[in-house]
């Protein structure tokens, strides 16, 4: 729900109602103010939440107010502009090439000029977007301009109605009669005045191998950010972050979470200024961004979503947890349930053949999984990973005939089958650079680096995308093909491209983007029944652009159990369970060598989209045995872990009687609360160990009963008292518990 009500200026103030968050903006002599965002508030009196203070003479006012208070260095806005006044990070910054105003000059000014309130949510052109019908959101768009040059700013505003959660995007209309170039754009920003306890920046940092771990990082006077100039949204820092006070915890205090529907380089800060005002903003990192907008041209920012919650983090997570699964990830396999999959990388790495997969394959379809995947190494003439990335027609000495023999014996024992492409990449090494050097991305005259002996290919130039569509359409048309796994195993170096002018050469690394969701749109909608998995050397591209292709990403590389404690906990800060790819792996781990049992291997990998990545073929009639109830367990357990509300009951970062690292617990409970499913790990056991678990989100009246022992406990006290879960742990130990409200 959006209303506007009308200041004592006659000027429009806008509540945006979103769920039970409320978000407020005033239009005050012109200017976008940013009012409030947080737990719901009343708004009878708009005005009262404008800070009028008279702080110094020295700071700047804008000429064309009268009031001698004013100053866009302490005012709270909502698109704060480069160079008119306001000394803090700007979230727009233009250079104009003419229009009125010096040639070459960047100082900008906004004021309003009109609204319009929707309901629903516009489309996004070209940019993957959250949706919404009519009934499910609102939106505002407020028009500015600046009254120099005449340029137009539109700045949209989606608040969805039954969750916390509002939408965010900036569109520059060059609406001058001059071009002009955009040099800094942010999707949101917004001044926080406020926020007078410490507060801090929880956000996810990770390199290979260990992806999205959390940190929370108090806040000083000054910037705290986290970004990535990389090319991707990367491992190193995920497109998200929430402003939080110290004493935020999941079940309690403010927690405003900030996450960017963008794969490429990005920013997100929180730059406090003297008088304690947090300005929190997400956009394009701006080191290599300038893009040209001649007359008439509209630059739209990528989206970037708030979720508010006065009730702590987990309250935080859900809310984008719901949001992402519901209108983010799309297509028929955001809500069918996936399938359980082998993948052969860890099994066999490149040494494989049809034989060796089909006796896979058989082990599997024994162990009740649903699907082969066939990884890296079967195409051109791969034997490692030095050449052949771009050469997508099938290595026959790896699998003779082609593909549709394997598909076809895969078929043939009830499977499913699934293969590995890492599009974007081209090896020195190919008939493909042989062809085509220049499409590889690249500064001429200056040598390309290469990481894991590949470059990228431009992915800016049409030819280069028409030509892989029909590539990948070529081999996804010449077998059953049931899911892609898309990877992405370098960064972007050197990045130029011969087919644009040189004042378009700033364009490159989003227009690099742009030209992967192009790509990524023709393939999903030629091929709708193919299930698409992202991955980026595990999980260093896992941000919300990408799961509006793939409803599932790889999560890491890394597969040991315990470490995946703190990759997966730390992806669900934003990222539903049903997006985390999660395998059983062997033991010793590949990554680690640390041993762990097959049972904790299997309760934490049931986390999310579950599979195995080992050799079946080397495994014991036990351990068989084994997958056999863990898929049949999943398959029970499938529709709670992926639609249910997740609750983190301990981190592994947690104090738990007075150790750190000693156990983690989460809990999925369904929507009707007449089910939960809780998983207890022991990382690191003790003598005497007392665990008392405080389960959450249950009917406190409800009785509740443990599947396994048949004990009957009220949801009271399983959520006050706590799940009994004291006697001996074993290090590595694990524990599963599914309870059932009799009544
Ligand atoms: C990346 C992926 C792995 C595997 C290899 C294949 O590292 O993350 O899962 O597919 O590539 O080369």
């Amino acid at each position: 729900m959006i209303k506007t009500v009308f200041s004592a200026s006659g000027e429009p103030v806008f509540h945006l109602r979103a769920g039970d968050a409320s978000y407020i903006l005033a239009v005050f002599h012109g200017f976008l103010l940013h009012l409030y965002c947080g737990p719901a508030v009343s708004d009878d009196d708009p005005e009262y939440l404008l800070v009028r203070v008279n702080h110094d003479s020295v700071v700047p006012r804008p000429a064309d107010t009268t009031e001698s208070w004013f100053s866009l260095d302490i005012a709270p806005q909502e698109c704060p502009v480069w160079g008119t006044g306001d000394y803090r990070p700007s979230a727009l910054k233009l250079r104009y090439d003419g229009g009125g105003v010096t040639p070459g000059s960047s100082a900008t000014a906004l004021r309003y000029v009109s609204h319009e309130i929707v309901s629903g949510k516009p489309s996004v052109d070209r940019q993957p977007a959250v949706y919404a019908n009519e009934d499910e959101a609102d939106t505002l768009i407020v028009t500015a301009e600046d009254p120099s040059t005449g340029v137009t700013v539109r700045l949209y505003y989606t608040a969805m109605r039954d969750l916390p959660a509002v939408i965010r995007r900036t569109a520059v209309e060059n609406t001058s009669s001059a071009a002009l170039t955009v040099e800094r754009i942010f999707s949101a920003s917004l001044d926080f005045t406020g926020w007078q306890e410490p507060a801090e920046l929880l956000h996810l940092w990770g390199t290979w191998g260990r992806e999205r771990h959390m940190e929370r990082t108090p806040l000083c006077h000054g910037s705290v950010s986290v970004s990535s100039r990389r090319g991707a949204s990367s491992h190193h820092h995920n497109p998200f972050a929430a402003l939080v006070s110290r004493r935020t915890t999941e079940t309690s205090g403010p927690a405003v979470g900030l996450s960017l529907v963008y794969s490429g380089c990005f920013e997100i800060a929180a730059d406090t200024d003297p008088f304690g005002s947090v300005r929190l903003m997400a956009g394009i990192e701006p080191t290599d961004f300038a893009w040209r907008l001649e007359h008439g041209e509209t630059f739209v920012s990528p989206e970037a979503v708030l979720s508010v919650s006065g009730e702590g983090l987990g309250k935080m997570s859900r809310t984008f947890h719901r949001l992402y699964r519901e209108h983010l990830c799309r297509g028929e396999w955001r809500d069918k349930p996936r399938p359980i999959l082998i993948n052969n990388w860890e099994a066999t790495y490149f040494s494989f053949d049809s034989d060796k997969l089909a006796a896979i394959a058989r082990e599997a379809a024994a162990c009740g999984i649903d699907m082969l995947v066939m990884d890296d190494g079967w195409f051109g003439e791969r034997s490692d990973d030095r050449s052949s990335l771009g050469d997508w027609f099938v290595n026959e000495k790896k699998l003779p005939g082609g593909l549709k023999p394997l598909t076809d014996r895969i078929r043939a024992m009830g499977l499913k089958f699934g293969i590995w492409f890492e599009p974007e990449m081209i090896s020195p090494r190919s008939k493909l650079f042989e062809a085509h050097p220049d499409w590889a991305l690249g500064t001429e005259g200056r040598p390309l680096s290469v990481a894991r002996s590949q470059y990228v290919l431009d992915m800016t130039r049409a030819d280069v995308r028409d030509w892989l569509f029909d590539a990948l359409s070529g081999i996804l048309s010449s077998a059953d093909i049931d899911y892609v796994k898309w990877d992405f195993n370098r960064n972007l170096t050197e990045a130029a491209s011969a087919s644009l002018p040189k004042e378009r050469q700033g364009e490159i690394l989003h227009r690099y983007v742009l030209g992967l969701y192009d790509l990524l749109d023709r393939i999903t909608a030629a091929f709708p029944h193919v299930l698409l998995e992202g991955c980026s050397s595990g999980g260093g591209r896992f941000d919300p652009a990408m799961l509006y292709y793939s409803p599932q990403f790889w999560t890491s590389d890394d597969t040991d159990a315990m470490e995946r404690l703190d990759i997966q906990l730390g992806t669900s800060f934003v990222y539903p369970a049903s997006s985390m790819s999660c395998h059983v792996s062997a033991s010793p781990n590949h990554q680690t060598g640390r041993e762990t049992s097959f049972v904790t291997r299997g309760h934490v990998a049931m986390g999310g989209a579950f599979g195995y990545e080992l050799d079946l073929t080397k495994l014991t009639p036990e351990e068989k045995d084994l997958i056999r109830r863990q898929t049949a367990e999943y398959r029970r357990f499938a529709p709670l872990v992926n639609r249910g509300d997740l609750y983190r009951l301990i981190l592994p970062s947690d104090t738990v009687n007075g150790r750190v690292g000693c156990c983690a617990a989460w809990e999925y409970v369904s929507p009707d609360r007449s089910e939960a499913l809780v998983t207890f790990v022991v990382i690191r056991t003790t003598v005497h160990p007392v665990y008392f678990l405080r389960l959450e989100g249950l009917d406190p009246a409800g009785l509740y009963e443990d599947e396994e022992t048949g004990a009957r406990v009220r949801g009271d006290t399983l959520m006050r008292a706590g799940l009994n879960l004291t006697r001996t742990w074993r290090d590595g130990e694990s524990v599963m518990i599914r309870l059932t409200r009799v009544e």
